[in-house]
């Protein structure tokens, strides 16, 4: 089964921001990206715009032609941007304000009412929306019952332990990903994804519909070149 690669591209934004002016220009790497086989284009939104700013997305969701997805913690900002844009699908993420970056997912059961409430708004924009999730049974359970389309499954785990028990590392995404198929919820996977482990990740679960990657494929673009990086990735993934 084909696993899309989205390139998320806060990064890009990260750099830019750090001058001021547009360089790197945000959307031309977008398009950059989508030119060189990315099959979508992810952001994350964060309440200081310390990444990629809330104009950004506004801009993005006009010219991205591949599958736009925007991710982040459903403040009301953020579910307005989300409802004004329309991208393809809304990743939910249970972020605390001023963490580095994501760092666990959601506690489906404990969340029931906020997400259901959520979900059930974006999905009737004709959002599909997935719900960042560590690979816990419970949780994956409990986004089924909340209505969720679809799961990001947390790797971050994964990335940690790859290097001392790739093995071990895995095990609980396996079993996750076939415990979410038997939901029939579709099942992506995301974060610290990079050019080590993501074919041996791939592998093991066939059925990824789709990887989120952006730190170590922008850092691996500063050696490679962006078109490059694209292309390796993507071979990781056949
Ligand atoms: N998925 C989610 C929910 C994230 O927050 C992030 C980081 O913004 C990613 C995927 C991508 O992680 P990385 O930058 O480590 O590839």
């Amino acid at each position: 089964m084909k696993t899309r690669l989205s390139v998320n591209i806060n990064k890009i934004a990260t750099l830019r921001n750090a001058r001021g002016a547009n360089t790197p220009d945000v959307l031309k790497a977008a398009l950059d990206c989508e030119r060189y086989g990315a099959e979508g284009i992810t952001v994350h939104p964060r309440p200081d715009e310390r990444h990629i700013k809330y104009n950004d997305v506004l801009l993005l969701s006009e010219v991205v032609s591949t599958e736009f997805n925007i991710e982040g913690y459903p403040t009301k900002n953020f579910i307005d941007l989300v409802l004004k844009t329309k991208p393809a699908q809304c990743t939910l993420v249970p972020d605390a304000e001023n963490v580095i970056t994501s760092n666990q997912g959601w506690d489906t059961l404990k969340q029931k009412d906020f997400l259901t409430g959520i979900i059930e708004q974006l999905q009737s924009n004709g959002i599909r929306v997935s719900l960042f999730v560590d690979p816990i049974e419970q949780f994956i359970e409990g986004a089924k019952m909340v209505n969720a389309d679809c799961i990001e499954l947390y790797t971050g785990p994964f990335a940690r332990i790859f290097n001392t028990d790739k093995h071990k590392a895995i095990e609980p995404y396996i079993q996750s990903a076939k415990y979410a198929q038997s939901l029939e919820l579709k099942f992506n996977a995301g974060h610290d994804l990079n050019l080590d482990n993501l074919a041996f990740f791939k592998k093991n679960i066939l059925f990824t519909s789709e990887v989120s990657i952006g730190h170590a494929l922008i850092c691996d673009a500063l050696y490679y070149g962006l078109e490059n990086t694209i292309q390796m990735y993507l071979r990781q993934l056949k």
